[in-house]
Formats: C-alpha cells, sequence, structure tokens
C-alpha cells in the first residue's frame, strides 16, 4: 500500500508546424481579431500527414521518464487518454508501450476527451493507493487536425496537436496527488461529438466526404455548460479538501477558451496571476492541453515545492472533473 502519490517527472511535445490566425484567415471567413476576442487563440501546432499521435506521445513520455530517473522497464502501467487513436484497434497504449519497451506494464487507452488527463491521474492514483502498481505513465495525447472540418471556420479555428505526460509513483512522502473530482453527463452528448465514423453510422463510399464524420459542436450551449462544470469542479474539489484557493498556488486549466478559464478563476475567486495560460499557443489540445500546460510550468519555474496546484478540466460528453496536487 502506498499512503501518497507523487508526480516525479513531466514532459511535452507538440508538431514543429505552426497554424496562425493569419494563415487560417485564408481558409476561411475569419480574422485574427475575431479568433483572439472569442477564444483567446493565436495559433495552434498542426501535425504533418506522416505523424502518429504515438509519435508526440512518446516523445513527452521519454522526457517524463528522463525526468522520473524511470527506466520503460520500471513503468507498471500506461494510461493513455485520446479521442484520436493512431488506428481504431488496438490501443494507442499498446502500440505506445511496444515503442518504449515497455514490457512490464499493462496499458489502456481512455477516452474522456478534454477531460482525460484527468480521469487517468485519478485512475493511477486509486491503483497505486490500493497497491496493484507502483509507477503509472499517464499521458494526454491528441491530433485533432485529423478530425476537424477545415472548412467549418465554427470549429476550425479552435483545435491544435500535442502530447504531455506525467510518470505518478507511491510515495512514503506526504503530498502529491492529494484528491480527485470526477463527474459525467452523457445526456448532453450530442452537443460536441463526431456523428459518422462508429458502428452506429460506418464510413463507407458515400458518406466518406461528409463533414459529420469530423467534430461538430454547439458551441454557445458547451461554452455555457463548460463554465458551470469547471466551475463545480474547481469549487467542489477546494471543499472537499478543506482547502481554500488562497491556499492554491496556481490553477492549469483545460486550455479551450480564455473567457471559459477566465470564469473558472473568477468562480473560486482565484486572481488570473495564479492561472496558467499557454491557449495562444496551442489552441484546445482536448486531452493534451493540461499535460502540456503542467510541463511548461514546471519547467518555466512556476511550480515549486510544497505548492498546492489543482488541475480542472470540462469535455466531450460532457465529462469534467479537477485533481488537487502538492507539489
Ligand atoms: N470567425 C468569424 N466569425 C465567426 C467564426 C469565426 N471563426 N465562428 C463563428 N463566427 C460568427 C458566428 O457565425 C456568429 O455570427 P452571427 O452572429 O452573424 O450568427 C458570431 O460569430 C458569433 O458566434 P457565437 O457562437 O455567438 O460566438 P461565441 O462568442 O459563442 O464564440 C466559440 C464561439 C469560440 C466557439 C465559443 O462558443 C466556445 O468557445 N465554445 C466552447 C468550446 C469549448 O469549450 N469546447 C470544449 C470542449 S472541446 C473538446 O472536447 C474536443
Amino acid at each position: 500500500m502506498n499512503q501518497y502519490v507523487r508526480i516525479i517527472g513531466t514532459g511535452s511535445s507538440a508538431p514543429d508546424r505552426v497554424l496562425t490566425n493569419a494563415d487560417l484567415e485564408k481558409m476561411v471567413d475569419t480574422s485574427d481579431e475575431w479568433i483572439t476576442e472569442r477564444s483567446g487563440i493565436k495559433e495552434r501546432r498542426i501535425a504533418p500527414p506522416d505523424k502518429v499521435g504515438s509519435d508526440y506521445a512518446c516523445e513527452a513520455s521519454l522526457i517524463a521518464m528522463k525526468v522520473a530517473g524511470v527506466t520503460a522497464e520500471g513503468l507498471d502501467m500506461i494510461i493513455l487518454a485520446t479521442v484520436t487513436p493512431d488506428v481504431p484497434l488496438p490501443s494507442t497504449a499498446c502500440i505506445l508501450q511496444d515503442r518504449l519497451g515497455a514490457k512490464n506494464a499493462a496499458v489502456m487507452d481512455i477516452v474522456a476527451a478534454c477531460s482525460g488527463f484527468i480521469y487517468g491521474i485519478s485512475i493511477a492514483r486509486s491503483l497505486i493507493m490500493i497497491g496493484q502498481v507502483k509507477t503509472v505513465l499517464v499521458i494526454g495525447v491528441e491530433l485533432l487536425s485529423r478530425i476537424t472540418d477545415w472548412s467549418d471556420r465554427y470549429t476550425c479555428v479552435l483545435f491544435g496537436d500535442g502530447a504531455g505526460a506525467a510518470v505518478l509513483q507511491g510515495s512514503d512522502r506526504p503530498g502529491g496527488v492529494l484528491n480527485t473530482y470526477l463527474k459525467s453527463d452523457g445526456s448532453l452528448a450530442h452537443l460536441l461529438h463526431i456523428p459518422f465514423g462508429g458502428t452506429k453510422v460506418p464510413l463507407n463510399a458515400q458518406n466518406v466526404c461528409d463533414g459529420h464524420r469530423y467534430v461538430q459542436m454547439e458551441g454557445q450551449d458547451v461554452f455555457k455548460s463548460a463554465v458551470k462544470a469547471m466551475g463545480e469542479a474547481a469549487a467542489k474539489i477546494l471543499q472537499r479538501s478543506n482547502v481554500s484557493s488562497k491556499d492554491i498556488s496556481l490553477m492549469i486549466p483545460h486550455q479551450a477558451n480564455i473567457r471559459i478559464i477566465e470564469a473558472t478563476a473568477k468562480r473560486i475567486k482565484l486572481p488570473m496571476e495564479k492561472v496558467y495560460v499557454n491557449i495562444q499557443r496551442y489552441g484546445n489540445t482536448s486531452a493534451a492541453s493540461i499535460p502540456i500546460a503542467l510541463d511548461e510550468a514546471v519547467r518555466e519555474g512556476r511550480i515549486k515545492s510544497g505548492d498546492k496546484i489543482l488541475l480542472v478540466a470540462f469535455g466531450a460528453g460532457f465529462t469534467w472533473g479537477s485533481a488537487l496536487i502538492e507539489w
């Protein structure tokens, strides 16, 4: 049994190619001004056709494992969060396991959209705490550019590609992942979904060119639900953990829209100086957004030992959740 679960290494990776708002102005009827004002996004990374998610997941994982001082054979488990797997079968976690040589690990993908990394952390923490595993690699990776309709100005300005990873390990040292909070509401699935391409409506010669194989979103409804759910997730975990927002050194929210992030901070009365924001450089990378931001915050020295960090996310499903970490 391990009483505590600590994050002992983080890493991230993103494609080199940058797609700016100016580039998008040439592709659809939009403007840098509209995108910046409505979402806070200035640019995003887009993977070239010969790359797959496991390429970036592998790079991010190797960095996290090096920082953690953990070898591939030392991993007991790999949990990979994605809605854009390399292939429908098997899991991207299996592909990554092989690439890393993590032959002792049990591995799985989880599908919780933008909340996937927090779901992954929560599952890893539970399995470590009951003593089933000791060291777990948790990854969020997405190539959202592959499921984006590049002729739909409403969605194509929002999304980007990338990966982030964290190594979690059981420890006797107090602190680490103190608590997690997970929620879902499948009754609102239709507000943010991909209607075709599953077993319900398989792709065929007739529908393959149809926009229904891409992400479709009722933006305003999603926006309202995201503000409510992220605020709730942030407030609930503080309340349940008996921690005040004054004790939080840094909140790392899912990076979907700067206005959603600001509303979440306001809900728990946290000043924006204590909120990590990199949406301007990556856009919305779904499951990858929090681990990329966490890794950047660590590298920039924004997180010190003993700091209390709040992670909070919302995504398709709907799913939402939060995690409280003492670094
Ligand atoms: N450029 C210019 N104009 C645009 C664009 C664009 N790219 N897209 C829409 N517009 C227009 C609309 O057509 C509309 O015009 P109209 O008034 O003439 O009809 C106008 O801009 C305003 O549209 P709204 O929908 O009111 O814009 P809003 O302020 O709601 O912003 C946005 C839209 C950015 C999509 C916002 O609703 C949002 O962020 N929603 C949440 C998205 C999200 O958080 N997703 C999270 C999960 S993602 C995942 O799980 C993968």
